[in-house]
Formats: structure tokens, sequence, C-alpha cells
């Protein structure tokens, strides 16, 4: 048997430091877990006022501070990390998921489908959402907008995907009603970790 945590909180807007002092704080507390889905920008929080604040609290991964933190609780907590946060690339951002387990950094996916002023401030993903190997677990990795387009969650269950791990800020009230159905036309797990 294995165990999925789904840390829904209030990342705060611009305090990073905060935010995953709240991570480490909450993830401590529960070391039975083997997975663990936090929400959409996490760390920087999703109210983005501009596009040189999101420019100044965006990093690279898994390079950066935030990723070396980041790395560092997957470790102590021998346990599988995936966390929106806002990844800074060849000049560009992206609001990425990014993959920590036991210490070590297994990969990200970018966002294709940017939800409405997301797209002032963010570059589209290019990249095929990807399945990571996790915990043995094969996890398909979407975000938030995402579930609106049941190619995507589509195209990582024909990869093989056993669980869709789904990093969210939820505008929409259709997100969890839609899961739910691309769980069943799927056949797959879904963990959806929403900011409250
Ligand atoms: C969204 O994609 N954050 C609505």
């Amino acid at each position: 048997m294995m165990k999925i945590g789904i840390y829904q909180f209030d990342p705060s807007w611009g305090k990073k430091e905060v935010n995953l002092n709240k991570i480490k704080g909450k993830l401590s507390r529960h070391p039975d877990v083997d997975i663990w889905v936090l929400p959409e920008l996490a760390t920087t929080g999703y109210q983005i006022p501009s596009q040189e604040a999101i420019n100044e609290l965006a990093e690279p991964f898994p390079t950066g501070d935030t990723g070396k933190q980041l790395r560092n609780l997957s470790n102590e907590l021998e346990a599988g990390i995936i966390i929106g946060v806002a990844e800074k690339e060849g000049g560009n951002i992206y609001n990425s998921s990014v993959v920590f387990e036991n210490g070590r950094y297994i990969g990200n996916y970018r966002k294709v489908h940017l939800y409405y002023e997301e797209k002032k401030y963010f570059k589209p993903g290019k990249m095929s959402p990807p399945v990571l190997n996790i915990k043995d677990v094969k996890v398909g990795l979407m975000i938030c907008f995402d579930w609106i387009f049941p190619e995507t969650a589509r195209t990582l269950a024909i990869k093989g995907a056993q669980l869709l791990a789904h990093p969210a800020n939820l505008v929409l009230p259709y997100c969890q009603d839609a899961m739910l159905t691309r769980s069943i036309e799927n056949k797959v797990f879904t963990a959806t970790a929403n900011r409250i």
C-alpha cells in the first residue's frame, strides 16, 4: 500500500520563505506519506501583480535556492514531492510543476494551457505532459487549467499513468467534477491540490 498526501493551503503572494516554511512544517508532521501533491505556484503565490514581480521570484530548477530546499525536504521525508513553481529558463518564465524524490530531482512539466492573465506573464510549455516514475508509481503531470482539455489526461493515460498529479489554483467551479470524469474515462487515480 502507498499513501498520497495532498496539502492544500493559502500560499502568500511573494513570500517564498514563509510558504516554504509552511510546507516544511506540514509535510514533516506526516512521515508516512509516500507522494505529496501541492498547489500550482505554491512557493510564490498566484496573484501576480506585474511581469517584474514574477521575474524577480522565478528561479531555475533544480539549481536555485527553492529547488535545493525542496530537494532536501524530499530527502528528509524519503518521499516524492510534486509542487507548482515559477520556473526561469533561458530568459523565459514558465508556470511549472517540479518533482523531487528521496533527495533527487526527477523532472518537470511546463503548463501548456495557461489560464486568462497567466498568458501575460508565462510562456506556454512546449513539452508533452510527462509520466514519471515516483515511488514505483507511474505519475502523470498536469497543471490546473489543463483539466478542461480531455486530451491532457488522455495523453497521460495512454503513456501509462496510474495517477495524475494535478497542482491547481482553481478559479472556475467545474474542475472537481471534471477530474472525477477524467478518472473514470481514463481509469486512473487523480490527485488535485488546490489553494484554499
Ligand atoms: C488556473 O489554471 N489556475 C485556473
